[in-house]
């Protein structure tokens, strides 16, 4: 029988992350889950098959300290690692003039800065893993930008980037780095985000379960793909947005409402 594959999942203390540890621990994987709060990740734990074989990591990304910690322990636990699901990410719902410096940093910070240093700290262990993975989990909104969500946007476009430069830098290593492009998906995502003048949310009612994008991570570790987007029309969209940026424009206010106008000049 061959050896279970070792995974790292930030963000497993929720949603995408919660239903990705939960699959992977489901098909024979051990993982590492990381987060802030120990008592929801103890419970994604007890939740797992084989419980015991799995390692919670309290670990506050932004911390870099606290970051060369978790990677410490995994590599005494694990090590190596075979998939780094990095997951772990807020929104910011709010127009460029509400938005609050300080809220601006710490997203910037989670969202792009502590993804550099986890892949910098991860990268012994990628290098020691077989057939490793890394799968960045982006956005559709990280290749179009979107209205009360520019600072969410851009970091998941920063993160489209590092994917495309990480791919290449990491391939004399054949570490494979996906970028998955996730949809709107029921999660406590939209909840958890800063939201200061109470901007309305997006309509649930047709968003994907957090189990479909795990099963999406778990197959771009058997069939690694640079860049997977998981709505066609996002895709369609962000092909628009390079040709004919007003096109997209347009198409995007129809299609957003809430009283955005596409510009005339
Ligand atoms: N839901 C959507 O519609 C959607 C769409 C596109 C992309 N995404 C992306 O999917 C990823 C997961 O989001 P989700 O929808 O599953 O949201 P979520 O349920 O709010 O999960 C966010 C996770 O990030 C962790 N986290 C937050 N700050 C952290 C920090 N400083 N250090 C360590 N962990 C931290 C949270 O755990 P703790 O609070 O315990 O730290 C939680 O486990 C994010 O990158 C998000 O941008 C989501």
């Amino acid at each position: 029988m061959s050896a279970a594959r070792r995974a790292l999942v930030t963000g497993a203390s929720s949603g995408i992350g919660e239903a990705t540890a939960k699959l992977l621990a489901s098909r024979g994987y051990r993982v590492a889950l990381l987060a802030r709060r120990r008592d929801e990740l103890e419970r994604v734990r007890a939740s797992l098959s084989n419980a015991e074989t799995h390692l919670v990591v309290e670990c506050d990304l932004r911390d870099d300290a606290a970051l060369e910690r978790a990677v410490g322990e995994i590599r005494e636990r694990f090590g190596a690692l075979d998939l780094l699901v990095q997951n772990a990410g807020h929104g910011y719902l709010a127009k460029v003039e509400e938005t609050e410096p300080r809220k601006v940093r710490e997203l910037l910070e989670l969202n792009v800065a502590s993804v550099l240093s986890l892949s910098r700290l991860a990268l012994p262990l990628l290098r020691n893993g077989a057939a490793p993975v890394m799968v960045l989990v982006s956005s559709i909104v990280g290749r179009r930008g979107i209205p009360g969500q520019a600072v969410y946007s851009a970091s998941k476009a920063a993160l489209n980037s590092l994917g495309e430069a990480l791919r290449i830098e990491w391939a004399t290593d054949s570490i494979a780095v996906c970028t998955l492009d996730v949809g709107l998906t029921r999660t406590p995502f939209f909840a958890n985000q800063p939201n200061p003048r109470a901007l309305p949310g997006p309509n649930l009612a047709g968003a994907a379960d957090p189990e479909s994008v795990a099963h999406a991570i778990l197959e771009l570790d058997r069939a690694p793909q640079p860049e997977r987007c998981l709505s066609f029309k996002w895709r369609l969209l962000a092909i628009a947005n390079v040709l004919a940026p007003r096109l997209a424009d347009r198409l995007l206010v129809r299609r957003m409402g809430g009283g955005w106008r596409a510009p005339t000049r």
